[in-house]
């Protein structure tokens, strides 16, 4: 399974990063009891690692996301599914995310986050692929900005999957990008 992946960010580079991110957050975030809000299923590893790096009292939500593209037919459907109710009246949110690609998941995301009357929101994504934006939304902080070429490929491990596969790998790789329709995406 793992043979036809290249290592892109090795578990050190994505230790040292995490530190960095987290003190980062903790800077722009200081003085606040912040509301971390994981989103599932690819960001889990990430968020495990990043909550560990920010020395602030801060408590733990998660939200699930489902993103069915029809993309060639140019019918885009993103479902959003909260997890728990979360209560996010008055809060300072810390969106965690895994990848921002064309956008669309992240937008979506925090349009039905702010009608949920929060102090703030800011967002943290471990990957940010700018050059793949449809929507201008952009994550506060980000672990490993992705450029083209290699925004082409598709990136798996560290919670990162392809069909579910490749979630526990350590480190981030790249696999040669699949076609772009398919089953839903989390
Ligand atoms: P967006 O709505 O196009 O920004 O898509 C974001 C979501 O698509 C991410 O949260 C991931 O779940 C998924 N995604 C986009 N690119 C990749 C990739 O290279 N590897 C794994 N998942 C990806
Ligand atoms: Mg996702």
């Amino acid at each position: 399974m793992k043979d036809n992946v290249s290592v892109l960010f090795s578990e050190e580079q994505i230790a040292r990063r995490v530190a960095e991110v987290g003190q980062e957050v903790a800077k722009g975030l200081s003085g606040r009891d912040v509301c971390v809000l994981g989103v599932m299923k690819g960001s889990l590893v990430f968020m495990s690692d990043l909550i560990r790096r920010i020395p602030l009292d801060l408590t733990v939500h998660l939200v699930r996301v489902t993103s069915s593209r029809e993309q060639s037919a140019g019918r885009v459907q993103t479902e959003i599914v909260f997890s728990t109710a979360v209560p996010l009246e008055g809060q300072d949110v810390l969106l965690i995310d895994d990848i921002v690609d064309t956008g669309i998941t992240l937008s979506y995301l925090l349009a039905h986050i702010h009608e949920l009357g929060p102090r703030s929101v800011k967002v943290c994504a471990l990957i940010d692929k700018p050059e793949a934006r449809k929507i201008d939304v952009h994550p506060d902080w980000t672990a490993f900005p992705v450029h083209e070429p290699l925004a082409d490929r598709f990136l798996v491990g560290y919670g990162l999957d392809w069909m579910e596969r490749y979630r526990g790998l350590p480190y981030i790789g790249t696999i040669p990008r699949p076609a772009r329709s398919g089953p839903p995406r989390e």
